[in-house]
């Protein structure tokens, strides 16, 4: 292991903690000197080191830094059996952008490789069906999985289902003690309470000459913190944080990090696992199962049905008030009294 990955590991665990240059030194068996030349290369690297004379250097507690470093090493090296040709995972940290998907897509159709793009706010944020994913500064994981799948992406349908599995058991896990706290809605909107905290923006492109240079985005929206100024009047009804005040929090360090991590451990997890264990996360966190619904499907309109569960494929099963049933694949779902 190199001299700056030792040194990273024992600020880690001694994170907030001033440990002197000379501690350092001792504990990995190097000089002092190369521990300050450790010190600023991973200063180069994003990593926000506290240098006080006489006491040391502390990796700054900061809850609300991403850290593209960080989320890298915890995420690599990838095991994938989904992805075959998936063992290494780049991080890219953007303070600004468009929209991570777009980022995300242009490099991976370039490069070929495999890449996680994560940015503190997007100024062209994309949601489903055409809408902005409102995404400000320094309260959102905004953040766009591509790579080229080696599938056909009719073979991937089960994808979206899969991610907002991730998502909502890693808001379980990070924030809420692994309670079973965050719901979906069909297909892919993650609430907590009464407000939608989550979304995930899949997006497929195919290569008709060349197969081979297919890729898949996956694009999630995280409302993690509240906005200063709380959220636009357009979705002010509906959208929610999940460390938003009246909830029970265990501990607000690397949040961002953290719940970044864990979604993305979670999704290369549940593609590997048992179809099974994925699903059944899925229908037990589906709230609008045994609801009467308004659905919007831009093929059919609109129309009213109860929801009787979810097919083996993911699909929504309804029945209609003339007691006919229908297995839906895509369309907008919601709750309200009508
Ligand atoms: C939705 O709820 O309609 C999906 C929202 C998806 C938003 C994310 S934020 C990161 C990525 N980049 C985008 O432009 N959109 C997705």
């Amino acid at each position: 292991m190199k001299t700056k990955d030792r040194v990273l590991e024992l600020l880690e665990e001694n994170r907030g903690n001033f440990l002197s240059g000379q501690e350092i030194a001792d504990k990995i068996s190097v000089t002092r000197a190369s521990v300050w030349k450790a010190i600023k290369a991973l200063e180069n690297q994003g990593y926000k080191i506290d240098a006080v004379t006489n006491r040391g250097y502390r990796l700054r507690l900061d809850i609300s830094e991403i850290n593209a470093a960080i989320i890298e090493k915890s995420l690599n090296p990838v095991k994938s059996q989904y992805f075959l040709d998936v063992d290494y995972l780049k991080v890219i940290y953007e303070s600004e952008i468009t929209s991570t998907n777009d980022f995300a897509s242009g490099l991976v159709r370039e490069s070929g490789e495999p890449v996680l793009v994560i940015a503190d706010t997007q100024t062209k944020g994309r949601g489903r069906r055409g809408r902005n994913f409102f995404s400000p500064k320094g309260t959102g994981i905004y953040m766009s999985l591509a790579l080229r799948s080696g599938k056909r992406i009719s073979e991937m349908t089960e994808i979206t289902a899969v991610a907002a599995v991730s998502v909502s058991k890693a808001i379980d896990d990070v924030i809420f003690k692994g309670r079973d706290v965050a719901k979906i809605k069909w297909v892919n909107d993650i609430f907590v309470g009464q407000r939608k905290v989550a979304g995930i923006l899949t997006e497929g492109f195919s290569s008709f000459e060349e197969p081979d240079e297919s890729y898949i985005v996956i694009g999630f929206g995280i409302n993690v913190f509240c906005p200063e100024n709380g959220f636009p009047k357009e979705i002010k009804d509906i959208a929610g944080a999940i460390a938003d005040g009246g909830l029970e929090i265990d501990n607000y360090d690397d949040l961002r990090n953290k719940l970044a991590i864990k979604v993305i451990q979670n999704l290369f997890e549940y593609l590997d696992a048992k179809k099974e264990d994925c699903l059944n996360v899925y229908r037990k966190k589906m709230f609008i199962i045994g609801n009467y619904v308004r659905i919007e499907d831009y093929k059919s309109g609109i129309k009213y049905a109860y929801v009787i569960g979810v097919s083996d494929d993911y699909r929504l099963e309804v029945r209609y008030d003339d007691e006919s049933v229908d297995l839906l694949s895509s369309g907008e779902v919601s709750t309200q009294k009508y």
